[in-house]
């Protein structure tokens, strides 16, 4: 699938973001193996630790109706700068093995990361 389409999707998404408290409206677009998109968006809490990031609404999405296998998840805000997953959304990108993580803006811009660039020695296995 075109990456192009992956971060509209998600642009399209962040219309939905709770955010009340930051401000910043984050959607994401997640792309299952079998071609299946989900999305998610930031849903905040006034207890603000509460809060779940854009991606993991996603990801978790996904995981709760079956899906395990992914192939990319695309991120984008309000933000006229790339947004790139906070250390949580990481750890979870890479236990679901996710291998691609496309970073955008506001106006759909957007780079590619190998997720394990973005967490190198990610803890998998003990
Ligand atoms: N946020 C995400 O949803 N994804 C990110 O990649 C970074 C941060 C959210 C969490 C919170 O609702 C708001 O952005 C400000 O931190």
């Amino acid at each position: 699938m075109d990456y192009g389409k992956l971060v509209y999707k998600a642009l399209e998404a962040r219309k939905n973001a709770y955010a009340p408290y930051s401000g910043l409206h984050v959607g994401a677009a997640l792309l299952c193996s079998d071609g299946a998109i989900y999305t998610g968006v930031n849903v905040e809490n006034v207890s603000y630790g509460a809060t779940n990031c854009a991606e993991r609404t996603a990801i978790f999405k996904a995981v709760s109706e079956g899906k395990r296998n992914f192939s990319a998840i695309a991120v984008t805000s309000d933000l006229d700068r790339l947004i790139y997953p906070c250390g949580i959304c990481r750890q979870v990108l890479a236990e679901f093995n996710i291998p691609i993580v496309i970073v955008a803006d506001n106006k759909g811009n957007y780079k590619v990361h190998r997720t394990d660039e973005l967490i190198p020695h990610a803890f998998t296995e003990f």
